[in-house]
């Protein structure tokens, strides 16, 4: 006789793939952090302006996970979940390398403000809708790029900073990879206001840099 599984044991079993695959990127990812972190450790005699720089990507990173933690508190939308849910994970893991790169005790005292910055950043846009919620990735992610390249010009291929640029590079390209992906899914025509928001965005964004290199 076949064995009839209930509706909801093939559910589960349906499950099984993607719950491996999350815990074969979670524990891969976790052995990457482990092995950059070392070879970090020997760039720990860093320069004050160098400081400046991790504190502010300290401050970018743990502010965009708040970003995705705003649009999963709000935003009905299964396509931008599923957005989010992803470039959660890999903001996750750029605060964790930049957390393990900085020096102790080094990081933002103004930490609880960019995180509450970052959230009203994701979560405002998902009141308006998946068009408004893209924009504002595309606008961010714009933003992190530059200020990225501005730093990974600063250091030398070859320098003794050299374990810091590759760090640098690496989260550059995945930051790229969400400005074009967000880019990709604004599918209607940017009107002003959403324009304007881009700008606050930037123009926030900056700000915020500016304050986290100092405090
Ligand atoms: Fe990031
Ligand atoms: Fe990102």
């Amino acid at each position: 006789m076949p064995c009839m599984e209930s509706p909801s044991t093939l559910k589960q079993m349906r499950k099984v793939p993607r719950e491996l695959a999350r815990v074969k990127r979670s524990a891969e990812l976790q052995l990457k952090t482990r092995l950059v972190g070392a070879a970090n450790q020997a760039d720990h005699e860093l320069p004050d302006w160098l400081i400046a720089d991790l504190r502010s990507n300290h401050a970018g990173e743990a502010g965009a996970v708040m970003i995705y933690r705003g649009i999963l508190a709000v935003s009905k939308s299964s396509e931008v979940r599923a957005f989010a849910l992803r470039h959660l994970e890999t903001e996750q893991y750029h605060l964790q390398r930049i957390t393990e790169a900085m020096p102790p005790n080094t990081e933002t005292h103004l930490l609880g403000l960019w995180k509450i910055m970052g959230w009203l950043t994701g979560a405002l846009p998902s009141l308006v809708g998946p068009h408004a919620v893209f924009a504002t990735i595309e606008a961010v992610e714009t933003f992190v790029d530059h200020h990225y390249q501005e730093q990974i010009v600063r250091l030398s291929e070859d320098g003794p900073f050299r374990g810091l640029r590759q760090l640098l590079l690496e989260c550059q390209q995945d930051e790229v990879a969400h400005r074009d992906e967000a880019a990709s899914l604004v599918v209607a025509k940017i009107g002003l206001l959403t324009r304007g928001w881009q700008w606050l965005v930037g123009i926030g964004s900056k700000g915020a840099v500016f304050i986290a290199r100092k405090i």
